[in-house]
């Protein structure tokens, strides 16, 4: 039998090969115990490792400047494996409302286990250093944060953190690699929902912690071996397949976001326009000085005075689509009160600044003129 028949000659297909295997055949008990021991890269059974996912982490790791990265089955099965990873019970985690929905239930389980859990409002971040206590273990953000893009100082939560020896963790799902590096200014971890502009085409569902040092692979590893959140390598190929246009998708996409921002400014039933990449956003200086190459696609405003002018605008909508979920070709809208956030208790939904009639939108790759021209068209019929 030939040694590698997928390579037989070391002609490396193009491809990362997409490998189905559950488990592997040990060539020799030597072997399963450098393995299973660590000292050698291998397989041995799918929940542990596979190929295709390892060559994407490898990928990945260098798009965040880690020194290595666990994928997983999901954006929020990332963040979950962050907080079981290093949070125990009396731990204090400190989380912004301003973050993905479902980290409000995952902290809801978190209590169950005596984790104590104080949800702080992004914008006025400084109440961060007046929650810290002694047994703050972490501090987890999104910055720009879901859904009113809101900018946080990575290095001043950096210094916060240090003061108690905690944590700080980084989901960077809106900026990506591309316009922001959170392991450079500061951060222990970075988690991303890849299911958005990593993947980028709607067409798979993966989430991601790149870590900065060897160990923090190795216990984030140890959490998705033990609960079972290993992707599946087919998922884990349309991800390196994404990746490869990143670059060039993402770019398209904080322009397109920028035109829109600017478009929406200037127009009288845009009553509210939030992006970091216009000046008059709160978060346009702090995010100067840590985002690079634009500010990423996602941006949310107000329209009108109620919800019925924001449906009526979504529903005139020709080229854009009502859906939830971002980063992907497609230009997205939704209002995040009736979608994302839609279990939250009611304080958590308004009280910091998501209205009624908010509308995020994902830019997409399209021309930037049509999706202006789209905007333009259903404003004017309200
Ligand atoms: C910023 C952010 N983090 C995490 C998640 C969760 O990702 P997933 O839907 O892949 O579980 C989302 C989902 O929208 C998100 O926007």
């Amino acid at each position: 039998m030939v040694d590698d028949p997928l390579t037989p000659y070391g002609n490396k297909p193009m491809v990362t090969p997409i490998v189905n295997a559950v488990n592997y055949e040990y060539t020799s008990f030597e072997i399963l115990r450098q393995i299973v021991d660590g000292e050698i890269d291998g397989y041995t059974y799918h929940r542990d490792d596979n190929p295709t996912c390892r060559a994407v982490e490898k990928n990945l790791a260098q798009l965040e400047h880690a020194n290595d990265s666990v994928i997983c089955t999901t954006g929020m099965a990332a963040c979950t494996m962050s907080f079981l990873t290093y949070l125990s019970a009396g731990d204090q985690l400190i989380i912004f409302h301003d973050t993905y929905g479902a980290n409000y239930k995952v902290s809801l389980l978190l209590e169950k286990f005596g984790v104590n859990v104080t949800w702080l409002d992004a914008r006025d971040s400084k109440h961060v250093a007046d929650a810290i206590n002694d047994n703050t273990r972490m501090i987890f953000c999104e910055t720009p944060s879901n859904p009113l893009v809101k900018v946080l100082d990575i290095q001043w939560l950096r210094r916060q953190a240090d003061r108690a020896g905690a944590m700080l963790v980084v989901d960077n799902t809106f900026a990506t690699p591309c316009h922001q590096l959170p392991l450079e200014l500061g951060a222990d971890l970075v988690v991303h929902s890849a299911t958005k502009a990593l993947g980028g085409h709607n067409d798979l569902m993966a989430g991601a912690i790149c870590c900065a040092t060897r160990e923090q692979y190795d216990a984030l590893w140890f959490t998705r071996q033990a609960i079972g959140a290993t992707l599946d390598p087919q998922s884990a190929s349309r991800l390196e397949r994404g990746l490869k246009t990143l670059e060039l998708r993402e770019a398209k996409m904080a322009v397109n976001a920028m035109a829109i921002a600017e478009f929406l400014h200037d127009h009288p039933l845009a009553t509210r326009v939030l992006y970091p990449g216009l000046p008059s956003d709160p978060g346009h200086e702090i995010a100067q000085r840590q985002m690079f190459d634009g500010f990423g696609g996602v941006l949310a405003f107000d329209v009108g005075q109620s919800q019925e002018e924001a449906k009526r605008f979504i529903e005139a909508l020709q080229l854009i689509y009502h859906a939830v979920s971002l980063g992907c070709t497609e230009t997205l809208v939704c209002i995040p009160v009736l979608t994302t956030m839609l279990y939250l208790p009611e304080e958590r939904r308004t009280s910091f600044g998501v209205r009624p009639n908010t509308v995020r939108l994902s830019a997409g790759i399209e021309p930037t003129e049509d999706l202006i021209e789209d905007l333009k068209q259903a404003l004017d019929k309200l």
